[in-house]
């Protein structure tokens, strides 16, 4: 169903978002780009903020603009990450963006990936980063 937007195209809309990554207190930048199952995608940085708390993390920035304009239903994240002027490293995402996507995604099918260019990435399922995580059917 996503099949209109490649695995290449999601990671250089994810590089650059990390373009604008706010990051004067870490300078680590942070990039992603949400994939929706119609094909839209929705690109995030990191935010940061000299109360150090109300920092959000790039994917938290991508999922909020989706869901904000009524996006629900994903196929995957392209994230890229590393210091400022520095090499892009692998960088997995963190408990609450994990969370997050457990949230608006099938565990088993959302793809995660954890790219250094655009050709070089590992793919992941949501399922994988976070076994048994606790989602909205387990409220139903
Ligand atoms: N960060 C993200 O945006 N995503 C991640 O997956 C890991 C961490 C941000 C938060 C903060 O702005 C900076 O990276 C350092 O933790």
């Amino acid at each position: 169903m996503s099949k209109s937007v490649s695995d290449r195209e999601l990671i250089e809309v994810a590089m650059k978002a990390r373009e604008m990554a706010y990051t004067p207190y870490s300078h680590f930048q942070v990039g992603a780009a949400l994939l929706t199952k119609d094909g839209k995608v929705y690109p995030g940085c990191n935010i940061e903020n000299a109360g150090y708390t109300p920092s959000n993390c790039a994917e938290r920035t991508a999922f909020f603009k989706a869901v904000s304009e009524g996006a629900r239903e994903f196929a995957a994240i392209a994230i890229v990450a590393g210091m400022e002027g520095g090499e892009l490293i692998r960088t997995a995402p963190c408990g609450v963006c994990r969370q997050v996507m457990m949230e608006f995604c099938d565990p088993e099918t959302f793809r995660i990936l954890l790219a250094v260019s655009p050709d070089q990435y590992e793919e992941w399922t949501l399922e994988r980063m976070l076994p048994l995580g606790f989602g909205p059917k387990d409220l139903a």
